[in-house]
């Protein structure tokens, strides 16, 4: 049976088919993206030519050490292609993104991309999002009133959630773009349309880690097999 680090490297390696020479990509940030990116980089040093926006400084770091060129979105803000993780996948492709802390970089550069395909090994896959505690990226300014605010809209979704501050050892996690990150364990996310529209209504909230709508494609890998997976409506 393939561990769990040999399927990331199935599926990151079945993703490098859909690049083709001259795109412009979005590159994820994770395990399965990082398998992904490896495997580009032994493309690129054979002479495929891409660039790429990072969806994280820890993905810009390993791109350009595997000299994978890597541009801003300000520099190429329409992409062609997208490939990232996720940390679940429901059957219309509704993700759980943001267990590596960078699920605003990875919505937005996802928006930005013709085609966003997400890669996993079998076990992302869930009939229902929210066994996974949903990371939500908030503003340190007023930090315990977002928290209350959160837990009232989950509250009026019939939502019990458990919220924690994510750390980094003693300290708050800080992402990228400089916020902290609550996890809410829902446990089971029964409307995850209303949930989100309900975090984006509150001030505090710079993004959520829902992603709706946004995956044409998901490429996952299991023992047997790859399958790539479309939205069911
Ligand atoms: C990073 O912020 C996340 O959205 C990752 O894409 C997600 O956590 C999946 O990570 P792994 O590929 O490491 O499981």
């Amino acid at each position: 049976m393939a561990d769990a680090g040999a399927l990331k490297e199935r599926a990151g390696r079945a993703a490098l088919d859909l690049v083709e020479d001259g795109m412009r990509l979005g590159i994820g940030t994770g395990s399965t993206a990082e398998a992904f990116i490896h495997a580009l980089g032994v493309q690129v040093a054979r002479g495929l030519k891409v660039r790429g926006v990072a969806t994280s400084e820890r993905t810009a770091a390993l791109c350009r050490r595997l000299s994978i060129p890597v541009v801003t979105l300000e520099e190429e803000p329409m992409l062609d292609l997208a490939i990232d993780g996720a940390d679940e996948i429901d059957s219309s492709l509704g993700l759980i993104k943001g267990g590596g802390g960078a699920l605003l970089r990875e919505k937005i550069v996802a928006a930005a991309s013709a085609r966003f395909v997400v890669i996993a090994d079998g076990a992302k896959v869930v009939d229902h999002l929210g066994a996974f505690a949903l990371p939500i990226e908030i503003n340190g300014f007023g930090l315990m009133s977002t928290y209350i605010a959160i837990r009232k809209a989950a509250e009026r979704l019939g939502l019990d959630a458990s919220i924690s501050l994510r750390r980094d050892g003693e300290n708050p996690f800080i992402t990228d773009g400089g916020h902290l990150i609550l996890d809410a364990s829902f446990g089971l996310i029964p409307d995850s349309e209303a949930l989100s529209r309900s975090l984006h209504e509150i001030p505090g909230v710079v993004e959520h880690g829902l992603f709706l709508g946004l995956a044409t494609e998901a490429i996952v890998a299991y023992d047997d097999r790859v399958e790539t997976l479309r939205p069911v409506a």
